[in-house]
């Protein structure tokens, strides 16, 4: 069943419900009260016409003796009398004999009947019978002089208050269909409320399973519906970061196959020539030559074969590092004196700058990012000068300037991709497989630290690492 269905069905269950029990009900309590307000009404006449039927009487009669005879003349005239101040029909009864009717009815029904006879036994007693219409019936003992008992009795049409316990049902039936129709119309518009923002919702899933990541859930309420809009929207924003996530990540690996695949063409061709040069060759010279390129790109592959190792190892989730507390300063300086001879060759002087800070590293890890980064400023950027600069600055900050060429932006952007090489190395002898500042930015990342490579064509490069 539609949930629009279910709604309205829902509503109207519960308007039928409210109106079948409260209906009746509330029908019965206001009969009951108009009952009970006429025979109030009667009962308070009848006390009333007691008194007068007796002071009636005894006014009239001589003495006591007297009673029956009047009684038996007058009883007319009394019911005559009080049928028009209590407006309803009266009798006069000494025991099963009618002495007195208010109306000239002659009852086909002969006994006794029950209010009546109650009488007898000194109780005021009502009963109500039913045929087309209701009537009350009430009677009230009359004792004159605690010698003669003769009873009163009303006989009151309720056909008022039939015909209002009518009214009332039909108000009620009334009333239950204008609910039912405003339920309806009510419940629709409700519905079609909550409904439209799920159909929307569900439009947009079809077309999202469809591969329409482009999709978004229009949340206009404020209710579990607009949160789940809300929670929906979120989910495709995340699933479309992870999409776009999984295709750069392939792209990635595509590229760095190509590149793998381009790097090792080179050597591999080199060392393929050479060997068959070998074979073709008798001059000692050519051998050697050959065995000589032979053995340096062998060299060179394995080399790349190390670091790409390295990279691989660092990326592993399970990779552990060995960190403890590290005097950076003297693990610089060390550093740097380690490369003093190669600084020299290519007459670079050094500026240190270093404040005696300490870190929890991983001292081997962390030599190796100073060498690949000095070893690019070395050489790709033909400065004369490279800055380190250690200082504290809301943590610990660390500096690697030179001022040479600088790196073009478009290099700058993929710059920690491995295999990804400046137009300097790709186009001139410097050896390099673009693998250096991959493995930098894994151990950067492996330590939970942050690294920024600043660069203008011309001006230099500078590579901050935030600890
Ligand atoms: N200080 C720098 N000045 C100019 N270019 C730089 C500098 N540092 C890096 N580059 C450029 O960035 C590229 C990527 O450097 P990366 O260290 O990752 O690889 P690589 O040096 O080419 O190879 P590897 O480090 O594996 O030997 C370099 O090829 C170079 O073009
Ligand atoms: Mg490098």
């Amino acid at each position: 069943m539609k949930l629009k269905f279910k709604i309205l069905a829902l509503n109207i269950a519960a308007l039928f419900i409210m109106l079948t029990i409260l209906g009746p009900i509330i029908i019965k309590i206001s009969d009951n009260y108009n009952l009970s307000n006429i025979l109030n009404y009667l009962k308070s006449q009848g006390d009333n016409s007691t008194i007068y039927v007796e002071q009636y009487i005894l006014s009239k009669a001589g003495n006591i003796f007297e009673v029956p005879n009047i009684m038996e003349s007058d009883s007319s005239y009394l019911c005559s009398y009080l049928n028009k101040n209590i407006k309803c029909r009266v009798q006069i009864f000494y025991g099963n004999k009618l002495l007195g009717d208010s109306e000239d009815i002659t009852d086909s029904n002969k006994t006794i009947r029950p209010e009546v006879s109650e009488t007898f036994k000194g109780n005021k007693a009502y009963i109500i019978t039913k045929n087309k219409t209701r009537t009350l019936y009430y009677a009230t003992p009359v004792n004159i002089d605690g010698r003669y008992n003769y009873s009163l009795a009303f006989i009151y049409d309720l056909s008022d208050a039939d015909n209002m316990k009518r009214n009332n049902i039909n108000m009620f039936i009334v009333t239950g269909l204008l609910a039912a129709f405003f339920s309806v119309v009510f419940s629709n518009f409700i519905s079609d409320r909550i409904i439209s923002p799920i159909k929307n919702l569900t439009e947009t899933a079809k077309l999202f399973s469809k591969g329409d990541l482009h999709q978004k859930v229009e949340v206009k309420s404020n209710d579990e519906v607009g949160e789940l809009g809300e929670n929906f929207n979120s989910m495709a924003d995340s699933l479309r970061n992870m999409i776009h996530e999984l295709k750069d990540e392939k792209e990635k690996q595509k590229n760095f196959f190509d590149n793998f695949t381009h790097e090792i063409r080179t050597p591999l061709t080199t060392i393929l020539g050479y060997s068959e040069l070998l074979w073709k060759t008798d001059s000692i010279e050519v051998k050697d030559k050959s065995l000589f390129h032979i053995t340096s790109e062998g060299k060179r592959m394995l080399n790349m074969v190390e670091r790409l190792l390295e990279l691989s190892r660092l990326k592993r989730y399970d990779f552990q590092i060995n960190k403890s507390e590290t005097n950076l300063k003297a693990l610089l300086e060390e550093v740097c004196d380690s490369i003093h001879y190669k600084l020299g060759r290519y007459n670079i002087s050094l500026n240190l700058k270093l404040q005696d800070l300490s870190a929890f590293i991983d001292p081997d890890l962390f030599k190796q990012v100073i060498i690949n980064i000095l070893d690019n400023s070395i050489k790709y950027s033909d400065t004369s000068k490279i800055d380190i600069t250690l200082e504290d600055k809301d943590g610990i900050e660390l500096t690697i300037k030179d001022y040479g060429t600088g790196i073009d932006p478009d290099t700058l952007e993929n710059i920690f991709e491995p295999y990804y090489k400046g137009d300097k190395s790709r186009n001139s002898s410097i050896e390099g497989w673009g693998l250096g500042l991959s493995i930098v930015k894994e151990i950067i990342d492996k330590h939970g630290a942050r690294i920024e490579l600043v660069s203008h064509k011309g001006e230099g490069t500078q590579v901050i690492i935030r600890l």
